[in-house]
């Protein structure tokens, strides 16, 4: 559920009109909802909460690669979510934001040694180790910086799943994590090292995941690996579950409800005495934030195709170019006109700027605005300049009150981080 709704006509997010903020702001922007954000939280820490028996003192770590805006961490860090952050940058973002150290959780398959080191420096909860090499220049790292930190051994547990196959991370074959057995070795080997703390096993199989046989599968991998370092003696206190679960784009329930998830969850730990961690990235996010855009023109070709222009581009949403991704879009102005089909398409020169083929929508005429929904998670976060595009701005609000988040840069700004050398001058 989401707080996005037209009020006599027009759609607004929570209490404010994003007819106000189009007129305030400009277009394209980003409108994220503090309402729906805290909903989201809550609803997931109440479904994993239900279960304190199996689900014990458990981290919600929100994905910080879903939406990174320190507005947006901050709300949700004083709600208690940690972070699950794959870079310096994230680390750097979610301190900012002021989510404690021992809530960041530094994941990802490449990470520097000076990453490293940044998070062993800042005394991050825990490093999610994906590979020999890493562990090796990890435990090069702590020994160097003469301190210690938890670590857990990503596992790849060969299951796969999620909305598309450039974001599965399960499977054998992609680059994620090491397989059970070699896990199981440098479990060990990070024990003996003495220089780094292993704490238990991670995995994350992949994202839009709507059926949750696959998720109960790698838990269940998780589960039984557990016990095997246990038979030898090794000590494990944690399990990192990943993000994963997939959200209705299209409105109505969703095919797995976190509910449900929370139970399969409990149902695979129960009686482990671990302590739980989720990465929720796109759950929490994706439905709390829109595009807002305006309509360019509307070019209607001789043979009856309409193109919907809007000045939104695939390089503020990047995800239908990307994984041919489903995102609804609504007029701001609610009209009562029977839906025909447009291809909706962005300003960016190639063709893959292509929002939707084929899309009933009501007819609408140029300086309209609409609004592109599920837009909260993977948006502004995956956002770039192609084609000297600006930044869309980002904006939150909280009931009747609102603020821009991040500003539109300026093309000065835009074009002063280059630099003409001497000899061209
Ligand atoms: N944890 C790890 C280790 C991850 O790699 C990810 C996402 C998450 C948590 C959060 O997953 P979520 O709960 O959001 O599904 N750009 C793509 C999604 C890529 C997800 C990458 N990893 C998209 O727009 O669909």
């Amino acid at each position: 559920m989401d707080h996005f709704d037209y009020r006599d006509g027009v759609l607004h997010a929570e209490d404010v009109s994003l007819e106000t903020i189009a007129a305030e702001v400009g277009t394209p922007a980003y409108v994220y909802s503090t309402a729906t954000l805290r909903r989201h939280y809550r609803v997931l820490a109440e479904a994993i909460g239900a279960h304190p028996d199996a689900l014990r003192d458990p981290l919600i770590a929100f994905a910080v690669k879903a939406n990174g805006n320190l507005a947006v961490l901050a709300t949700l860090a004083r709600l208690g979510a940690g972070a699950d952050t794959v870079s310096e940058g994230e680390i750097r973002r979610a301190l900012a934001a002021g989510t404690p150290a021992d809530r960041i959780v530094f994941s990802g398959v490449g990470k520097a040694d000076s990453e490293l080191a940044f998070a062993v420096g800042a005394g991050v909860r825990q490093i999610n180790v994906e590979s020999r090499p890493e562990l090796e220049r990890l435990i090069a790292v702590a020994r160097d910086l003469g301190r210690g930190v938890d670590v857990a051994i990503r596992v790849n547990p060969k299951v796969g799943a999620g909305g598309h196959a450039k974001i599965t991370t399960g499977g054998a074959t992609d680059k994620f994590g090491v397989a059970p057995e070699e896990a199981l070795a440098l479990y060990a080997e990070a024990a003996a090292s003495g220089a780094v703390t292993p704490v238990g096993l991670a995995c994350h199989i992949g994202s839009q995941i709507t059926d949750l046989a696959p998720l109960r599968a790698a838990f269940g991998v998780l589960r039984d690996m557990t016990l095997t370092l246990r038979t030898r003696g090794l000590e494990v206190t944690r399990l990192d579950l990943g993000g994963g679960l997939g959200v209705p784009y299209a409105g109505g329930a969703p095919t797995a409800s976190p509910a449900d998830y929370a139970a399969m969850a409990a149902e695979v730990l129960r009686g482990l005495e671990v302590q739980a961690t989720f990465e929720p990235g796109r759950l929490l996010a994706a439905n709390a934030g829109v595009l807002l855009t305006r309509v360019v023109h509307v070019n209607v070709r001789p043979d009856g195709r309409r193109f919907l222009v809007l000045d939104a581009g695939m390089n503020d949403l990047m995800r239908p170019a990307l994984y041919d991704a489903f995102h609804d879009l609504k007029p701001v102005h609610l009209t009562s006109a029977a839906p025909i089909a447009h291809d909706v398409v962005g300003p960016v020169c190639e063709t893959g700027d292509t929002f939707a083929r084929d899309r009933p929508l009501p007819p609408v005429e140029a300086g309209a605005l609409m609004a592109f929904t599920g837009a909260g998670a993977y948006g502004a976060s995956m956002a770039n300049e192609y084609n000297s595009r600006l930044l869309a701005p980002e904006v939150l609000t909280d009931g009747a009150r609102w603020s821009v988040v991040r500003q539109r840069p300026t093309y000065d700004q835009m074009l002063a981080r280059d630099q003409i050398p001497d000899w061209l001058q």
